[in-house]
């Protein structure tokens, strides 16, 4: 699975850092490091929302405090049933 997280200047301000440390902990903590891909990203030209992190080409809009429970609900089943698009 790849996941990209958006680290232009708008995103930046959102707190792409943050949203990217916690990913970083959720896939260690769960040990999926063989399975995912974590990048960073110049702006994806969605600046108008939030944090922008692409799924397999999907684009999500993301916060700090959003981030774990984005992880729990959609990138983990789709790690845990393996479907990653
Ligand atoms: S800076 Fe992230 S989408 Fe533009």
């Amino acid at each position: 699975m790849d996941i990209t997280v958006c680290i232009g200047s708008s995103c930046h301000l959102k707190g792409s850092r943050a949203v990217v440390e916690r990913l970083e902990q959720l896939i260690l903590d769960g040990g999926w490091k063989q399975k995912v891909a974590l990048s960073g990203s110049f702006c994806m030209g969605q600046c108008q929302t939030g944090v922008s992190v692409r799924v397999d080409g999907a684009y999500h809009s993301l916060t700090p405090e959003t981030t774990e429970q984005f992880f729990l609900q959609t990138i983990l089943p789709r790690l845990l049933s393996g479907t990653s698009l």
